[in-house]
């Protein structure tokens, strides 16, 4: 059992930051691995990238979206109720190397995983500009942290509500036309913001990694669930990434399979909604 130590509402409470014991873990996971997580013996088992680590204490925490039931579920535990599974550090640990200019994108709630990731590439030296993106200003989140982490932030809404009006790609368009260096590009949040950052760093040349989170069951590569297309060749997301070439990556195929069960989460939700 891993006891819930904090919990923070973000982005009008549609996102939740759980503070989790969990030392072993803690002490190994390093920025971009994730964790599997059940909540009882029945659960669904729920992928979730690690956004902070704080080995000192012995503590990890996971910032998610509420979206379907398991999540709604994971999101009403308080402080002092505990996870049943905690499973990790699963994934494969990047290289953090210096690089050189880095640009980090993050889109709505990849944007927690964006910030664990850069700390990575901040402690090996690069210089790192951060765009962060979300539909409305409330949906920002973590500004605080990237703004101390980056050495230039950007920060784009859809609806104009905060900083400048747009997607993360205008801000990324921008930067491009300001003849910035750009080394890497690196890119969490929704599928389709994933596909249209490569789709235009492809044109202009710019090595792009992104953090792919397909459909995930035994995170161990032996289900398939994660299967995912990179260069033609199939990957399990689960042990050969999370991180990918962005330009390798069958996008499309990704998006066709990760709403395979959309319909499922959606009655599965509205069930236990009803059933209180
Ligand atoms: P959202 O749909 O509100 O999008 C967030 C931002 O992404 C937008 O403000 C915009 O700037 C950009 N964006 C979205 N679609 C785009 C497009 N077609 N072209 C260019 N830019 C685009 O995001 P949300 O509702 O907060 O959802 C977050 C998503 O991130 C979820 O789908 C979740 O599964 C995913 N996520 C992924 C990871 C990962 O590891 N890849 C981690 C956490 C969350
Ligand atoms: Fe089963 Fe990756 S989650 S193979």
């Amino acid at each position: 059992m891993h006891l819930i130590l904090d919990r923070q509402e973000l982005a009008k409470g549609n996102m939740v930051a759980l503070t989790v014991e969990a030392p072993a873990i803690a002490a190994k996971i390093k920025p971009g691995q994730f964790v599997i997580l059940r909540l009882n013996d029945t659960g669904e088992r729920v992928p979730l990238t690690v956004a902070l680590r704080d080995p000192q204490h012995g503590t990890i925490t996971i910032i998610f979206q509420v979206l379907g039931k398991s999540t709604a579920m994971l999101g009403s535990l308080k402080i002092g109720d505990a996870i049943k599974d905690l499973v990790g550090p699963l994934g494969l640990a990047d290289e953090f190397r210096k690089i050189g200019t880095i640009v980090g994108i993050g889109g709505g709630s990849g944007i927690a995983v964006l910030h664990h990731l850069l700390t990575g590439y901040a402690e090996a030296g690069n210089h790192l500009i951060g765009v962060i993106g979300a539909r409305e200003k409330d949906f920002i989140i973590l500004e605080d942290e990237m703004t101390t982490l980056c050495d230039r932030l950007l920060i784009t809404t859809d609806d104009g509500s905060y900083g400048a009006h747009g997607l993360v790609t205008d801000a990324l368009k921008s930067l491009v036309e300001e003849q910035i260096e750009i080394h890497l590009v690196i890119a969490v949040g929704p599928v389709v913001m994933m596909r249209a950052i490569c789709q235009m760093t492809r044109l202009y040349k710019i090595p792009t990694l992104v953090s792919l989170n397909p459909i995930m069951v035994d995170g161990t590569g032996m289900c398939g669930a994660c299967r995912v297309t990179v260069g033609g060749v199939t990957k399990f997301a689960c042990v050969d990434g999370p991180h990918f070439d962005g330009h390798q990556v069958d996008f499309d195929e990704l998006i066709q399979r990760n709403n395979m069960y959309t319909r499922d989460e959606k009655t599965s939700l509205l069930f236990s909604i009803r059933a209180g």
